[in-house]
């Protein structure tokens, strides 16, 4: 009884700890401390880190709706780095130095307005990133101006987002960096006979047809052999069967020249092994 009611008001204690452990960790997160490069203005939801000098993105950024990283040397981004901060809604990664946004993953802000590309070194942006543009319902605004945009084959999926897409602002003025021979020329005038992807992608697809082909010619001839055999099973029946009785005689014959040659002792165990043969 003593350690009964000594318990319970312990016990009681523990509990409302919890509830209020759990009651603020379930009312607005805490803001996380600002990172060092960066300012913070709680009153804007603002985080800024411009000291013109970053080559990461400084991880931990505290929630915000606006993001402003520009001006810095990022490279590539952090796979998940917008995972924590699903409340953005404008995101300024303008003159840095990033070259691929394959591996980042933009899924989840969902009110996302404006993204700020320009003055990187994109060469390209793929099926994935391109999807997940498309998905985000608030994003209307996309810099993409001053990149380094490689005119090949690769760009082909970009190049017919931006025809049918009016997320991007300014699309008539993207140009190509590169090849030589399309520098300057504008992404939205490329059509498919600029870029020489026929002859790369059509050669395994075309291999790939002449295998089916093949394929389906050894089925249909297997398919007739089997269909030989089979109308022709009487005949085939009665062909080995006379095999089998050329082979019987021929046995019997060599059998009979194995008992003149051989000599007595060994015959009887040469005859067992036949039995035994015979058996099995
Ligand atoms: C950026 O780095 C350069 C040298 O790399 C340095 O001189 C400059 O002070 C840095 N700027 C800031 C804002 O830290
Ligand atoms: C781009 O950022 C660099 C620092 O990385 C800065 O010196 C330069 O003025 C910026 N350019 C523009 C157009 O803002
Ligand atoms: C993307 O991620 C994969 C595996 O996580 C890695 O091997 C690859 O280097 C990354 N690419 C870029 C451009 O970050
Ligand atoms: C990209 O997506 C489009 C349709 O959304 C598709 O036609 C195209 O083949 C895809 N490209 C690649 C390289 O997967
Ligand atoms: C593709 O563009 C070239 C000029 O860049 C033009 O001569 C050609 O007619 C165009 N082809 C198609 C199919 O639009
Ligand atoms: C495409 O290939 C042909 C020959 O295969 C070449 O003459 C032409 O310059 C190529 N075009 C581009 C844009 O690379």
């Amino acid at each position: 009884f003593r350690n009964y009611f000594l318990l319970r008001p312990r016990g009681a204690l523990c509990l409302g700890l919890l509830l209020l452990v759990l009651l603020r960790c379930g009312s607005a997160q805490p803001p996380g401390p600002c990172p060092a490069p960066c300012e913070c203005s709680e009153a804007a939801e603002t985080v800024k880190c411009a000291n013109g000098n970053l080559t990461e993105v400084p991880p931990d950024l505290p929630p915000s709706v606006r993001l402003e990283l520009a001006d810095n040397g990022l490279l590539l981004l952090p796979a998940g780095m917008f995972a924590s901060l699903p409340g953005l809604r404008y995101l300024d990664l303008s003159n840095n130095s990033l070259v691929d946004l394959r591996n980042v993953s933009f899924r989840g802000l969902r009110r996302l307005q404006s993204l700020d590309l320009s003055d990187n070194s994109l060469s390209v942006l793929r099926n994935g990133t391109l999807a997940q543009f498309r998905s985000l319902p608030a994003l209307r605004r996309i810099g993409l101006g001053r990149n380094a945009w490689v005119c090949d084959c690769a760009i082909e999926d970009l190049v017919s987002w931006l025809k049918e897409s009016d997320q991007v602002e300014g699309k008539e003025a993207l140009k190509c960096s590169y090849p030589e021979k399309m520098l300057g020329k504008a992404l939205l005038k490329i059509n498919s006979s600029d870029l020489n992807c026929s002859v790369p992608l059509d050669l395994p697809s075309q291999l790939q047809t002449s295998y089916v082909f093949l394929g389906i010619v050894l089925a249909l001839i297997g398919a007739i052999f089997l269909l030989v055999l089979y109308l022709n099973r009487k005949g085939i029946k009665k062909w080995m069967h006379n095999i089998r009785d050329a082979c019987r005689d021929h046995m019997e014959g060599y059998h009979y020249r194995y008992e003149i040659n051989a000599d007595p002792s060994q015959q009887s165990s040469a005859d067992a092994e036949v039995t035994i043969m015979l058996a099995s």
